[in-house]
């Protein structure tokens, strides 16, 4: 694997993979890496003639308040679980080679931007779809994977891309998560042991619910009431939001259709953790998992 720190330097590698009518696969990530990111690589790897992956802790998308400057990094670790993932590049920018002083321009997709975690975290999508723009133009890939994890993420890039034309096919990759069900996140290692316990709440919550959608329970007020119910049974976790919505336009849906979002959000201690699942309703009320 080959790392390279600039912009130009991967176009290159990009157009020269394009010329040789290969495809390139694209991982942005943050980096603090698990199993969640490296299950896009192993993805990618499976998909694409040429894999890139990023590693850009990217200011933008951090709030005034929140933990950019403790987020965590580890670049050599990161670049070694690529590396073993057979990534054929790793793009590693700096701060000043994604935004260089005086630039002043933003991508923003303006109306499931402010839905979800974009209610509680003004601005944030505005960051995301930026830096996501910026890298689709460096990196040029044919294919980008992007985990279920971050559900408004997904639903807010593809929007993007299909608002202003990108020549990019994103890929959505299930949920990774711990044997005893926490979504994987880099930011559950804030988690001391015993919120590490406390963090389960969320995909508790999720499984009751999919219990009861699997009973036949289609309105999402009962759902909501339910879910919020065993949210409580952790009091010192505070939830954010527990909403059911429709998983492209992120609009909350009163009763689970051919296909509804229940997208969980709370802080544990000061770190906020999301979670989410996708049901499927059929005529006879079963429904069947899908991630
Ligand atoms: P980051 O949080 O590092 O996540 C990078 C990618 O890994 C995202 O697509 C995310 O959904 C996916 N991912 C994280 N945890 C996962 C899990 N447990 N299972 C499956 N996939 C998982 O998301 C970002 O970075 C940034 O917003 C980024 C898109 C890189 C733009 O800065």
């Amino acid at each position: 694997m080959l790392t390279l720190t600039s912009a130009a330097e991967i176009t290159a590698v990009s157009k020269e993979a394009h010329r040789a009518s290969k495809c390139v696969g694209f991982v942005p990530t943050m980096g603090a890496l698990h199993q969640g990111h490296l299950s896009l690589v192993r993805t990618a790897r499976t998909q694409s003639d040429v894999v890139i992956a990023s590693v850009f802790v990217n200011p933008k998308q951090f709030g005034p308040n929140e933990d950019f400057t403790k987020y965590p990094r580890n670049a050599e670790k990161d670049a070694a679980m690529l590396a073993a993932e057979k990534t054929d590049y790793l793009f590693l920018p700096s701060v000043e080679e994604m935004y260089p002083p005086g630039a002043t321009s933003w991508v923003s997709e303006e109306a499931l931007s402010e839905k979800l975690d974009g209610r509680s975290r003004p601005g944030h999508f505005r960051g995301v779809t930026t830096v996501v723009a910026k890298l689709f133009n460096i990196v040029q890939p044919d294919l980008a994977f992007f985990g279920q994890k971050d559900a408004a993420q997904v639903a807010i890039v593809k929007k993007m891309v299909c608002d202003l034309n990108f020549d990019v096919r994103i890929v959505v990759c299930p949920i990774v998560r711990e044997s005893d069900g926490l979504a994987m996140s880099s930011r559950n290692a804030y988690l001391n042991p015993e919120q590490r316990k406390q963090a389960l709440v969320l995909y508790r919550s999720l499984m009751r619910l999919q219990m009861l959608v699997d009973r036949g329970e289609t309105r999402s007020t009962t759902l909501l009431a339910a879910g919020k119910q065993v949210i409580a049974e952790e009091p010192t976790v505070k939830l954010d939001y527990l909403e059911i919505v429709n998983p492209e336009t992120l609009d909350q849906a009163d009763e689970i259709g051919q296909g509804a979002l229940i997208a969980v959000a709370a802080y544990v201690g000061s770190t906020r953790l999301i979670d989410n699942i996708v049901v499927h309703g059929t005529a006879a009320g079963k429904t069947s998992p899908r991630q």
